[in-house]
């Protein structure tokens, strides 16, 4: 089939690798001269333009960042890349499967419409000139975040510097000024954390609080490793009474639930036994990385960090824990509803007092003066916005559309349900805790699949998109605007990969105790989605699975906890997330001791039981 792919970027990127492992005809469009989308910077040619910023680290280590078809060692290692290794990475994928042998830089496709016969045309500028092309299916990777979003109050009556964070590139612009940053979620982190480096005052006003996750865990592990798929089902799916449609593993089926719950729950209870006698004998986390010379962020390992350029001090853990909870109005956040930053390396600046926050809001502005609603009147030399970005499908013609500008109108955020598969939305996914890309590949592999007529569209598609929607508003609450965002990657990865044999069956893998407890108990890892179905490459996958250490929630203190919460009702369910402020608790020996809460809700009963 004639595919179109419109965007090299990371998503742009997998869609061509997928679409030629069944044996399409791909040409994909790319307005830059370079693949890799925002992680390519031109200086000359891209100031202008939506671009990671000079000084950055990923927000999600290599495990949920790199493609399962791609493997580097850094991904069971957990390791932050910075921009220019995660473009390395990206280029390298592209040289390895010739993907830029599909590719047309410096072209620009201005419109794709529908054509006669189920086909598709799109529009192309390129050196000023007009082309028109025909395809039978397109894949439109142009990604997420493009157009920023500026709506502030009074903004146009500002009289200082104005900027968004999509043309922030480094700090020198607002040394010594008196700056104030609009928003705090991953972007305004880096941005307030380098200019309150510089400036001689940095203010930062909040409208609602993200959840706060430092990259590290205790010095030593990367907060994604805490993605582990019990977890995310106690949260999202066991303790709460919203109806979940999102088929996975354990499928619909009441009696294969029940089933998977006991087994689940029997694998956990020997693997925290296991855990158990190995925490007895093993070393202190400090004492095991005693000759360990670099962090997950390759800054030194000691004294532990908790962020780039943040030490892990109770003080900075103390003001997360109060932050998290202001970002849930006080009730409780143990499932959280709102996009998580996972990013804290601003946090010392704002205990250290180099960071004002105010959270009452702007009123209004005038000159260089902003008055914010709890009385206070501050002068500004420079404002950056760091509001995120609109939805923007305006290279879509007349005849396609994307309702509201919702992707979460199309089937798991991809597939309208009018153009049977064959128009796909790539990318425009965004995990609390995940990685873009690897959700970007998952959708790529359906759409390969559906470009082959080897799947199509279930039946009852739009139903399924209701249902999953409202599950999702519901888990997204506290973040109405994001609506790209899902909660768990892995319950939206198992989701997909169900539907397109990309996942062993619940028998098959109770089968085998040792995968089973790998796949519910330790760090997700996407090479699981390789050990059967259409390109599988069990062995390597196999052998990424079962060799990746485990992470800081696979402790038998915790996975006793989850197995025996598997047995309960969904109204027990553990009170807050809220991260130890005695450092020595991060390494697993002291975690395991740690009571936890428990919070029982019966009726307009509320009861805490320490377990
Ligand atoms: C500072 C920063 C840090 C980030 N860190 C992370 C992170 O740690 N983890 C994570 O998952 N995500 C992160 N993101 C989000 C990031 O945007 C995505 O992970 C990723 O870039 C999405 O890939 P994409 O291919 O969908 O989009 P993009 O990277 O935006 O690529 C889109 C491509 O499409 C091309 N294109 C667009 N329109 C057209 C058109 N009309 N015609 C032709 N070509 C077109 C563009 O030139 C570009 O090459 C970060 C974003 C920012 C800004
Ligand atoms: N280092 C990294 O890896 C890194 C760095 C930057 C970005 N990223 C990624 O890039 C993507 C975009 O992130 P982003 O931070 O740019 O955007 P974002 O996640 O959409 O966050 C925008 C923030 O701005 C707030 N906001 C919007 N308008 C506001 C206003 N008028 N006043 C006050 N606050 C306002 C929003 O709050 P409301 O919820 O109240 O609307 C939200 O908290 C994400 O996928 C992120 O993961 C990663």
């Amino acid at each position: 089939m004639k595919v179109c792919v419109i965007g090299s970027g990371p998503s742009g990127l997998t869609t061509i690798k997928q679409l030629l492992d069944e044996g399409h005809d791909v040409t994909c469009f790319d307005k830059n001269e370079h693949v890799g989308g925002i992680w390519y910077r031109n200086n000359k040619t891209d100031i202008d333009q939506m671009k990671v910023y000079d000084k950055m680290m990923l927000t999600i280590s290599m495990g949920l960042m790199g493609y399962s078809d791609f493997i580097v060692p850094e991904m069971s290692q957990r390791k932050y890349f910075t921009r220019e290794r995660y473009l390395k990475y990206l280029t390298a994928y592209a040289e390895k499967f010739h993907l830029t042998d599909h590719i047309r830089f410096g072209c620009e496709v201005v419109e794709v419409r529908r054509a006669p016969v189920e086909r598709f045309k799109v529009v192309v500028m390129a050196n000023g000139k007009r082309s028109e092309h025909e395809f039978d299916a397109v894949a439109v990777c142009a990604g997420p975040f493009q157009k920023p979003q500026t709506k502030v109050t009074d903004l146009d009556k500002f009289t200082g510097d104005v900027s968004h964070s999509s043309r922030y590139r480094n700090a020198e612009r607002f040394r010594g000024k008196r700056v104030l940053v609009v928003g705090l979620a991953e972007s305004g982190a880096d941005v307030l954390r380098q200019i309150s480096d510089v400036a001689s005052e940095c203010v930062l006003t909040v409208r609602s609080r993200s959840f706060l996750l430092p990259r590290l865990f205790g010095g030593r592990h990367s907060s994604d490793e805490g993605d582990i798929r019990a977890h995310n089902y106690e949260q999202w799916v066991r303790a709460t009474d919203v109806p979940f449609p999102i088929k996975g593993l354990f499928g619909d089926n009441p009696l294969s639930r029940a089933a998977f719950r006991v087994s689940a729950a029997a694998t956990g209870f020997a693997t925290a036994a296991a855990l158990k006698v190995r925490e007895m004998f093993e070393p202190s986390a400090d004492e095991q990385d005693r000759d360990v010379p670099f962090d997950k962020m390759g800054q030194p390992t000691f004294p532990r960090q908790m962020d780039h350029d943040a030490e892990l001090r109770p003080e900075y853990m103390r003001f997360i824990n109060e932050w998290n909870r202001k970002s849930h109005h006080d009730k409780g956040n143990w499932t959280v509803k709102i996009i998580l930053c996972k990013n804290a390396t601003w946090v010392p600046n704002a205990v250290n007092g180099k960071i004002t926050i105010d959270d009452s809001g702007i009123e209004r502005m005038e000159g260089n003066r902003v008055h914010f609603k709890d009385g206070q009147v501050k002068t500004f030399d420079a404002i950056v916005m760091c509001t995120g970005f609109e939805r923007d499908f305006s290279l879509l013609g007349p005849d396609i559309e994307v309702k509201d500008n919702n992707v979460r109108n199309l089937y798991k955020h991809a597939f309208h349900p009018d153009h049977k598969g064959r128009l796909a939305f790539i990318g425009f996914v965004r995990p609390f805790a995940g990685g873009i890309p690897a959700c970007s590949e998952m959708q790529a592999r359906y759409f390969a699949q559906l470009c082959s007529d080897k799947l199509s569209l279930p039946a009852d598609v739009r139903d399924r998109i209701r249902a999953e929607k409202a599950w999702e508003e519901k888990f997204t609450e506290l973040s109405p605007n994001c609506t790209e965002s899902i909660p768990s990657q892995s319950i939206f990865q198992d989701g997909i990969a169900h539907e397109i044999g990309a996942l062993p069956s619940i028998w098959k893998i109770l089968s085998n105790p040792r995968l089973f407890a790998r796949y519910w108990f330790y760090p997700a890892n996407h090479a699981f989605y390789r050990l059967v179905g259409p390109h599988a490459q069990p062995e390597v996958a196999l052998h990424e699975l079962m060799t990746e250490p485990r992470g800081q929630l696979t402790i038998s203190g915790l996975t006793a906890m989850f197995s025996a919460l598997m047995l309960m009702p969904h109204k027990v369910h553990p009170v807050d997330h809220v991260f130890p402020v005695d450092l020595n608790a991060a390494s697993p020996k002291r975690a395991a001791t740690e009571p936890t809460q428990l919070r029982v809700l019966d009726g307009d009963r509320d009861v805490a039981v320490t377990a």
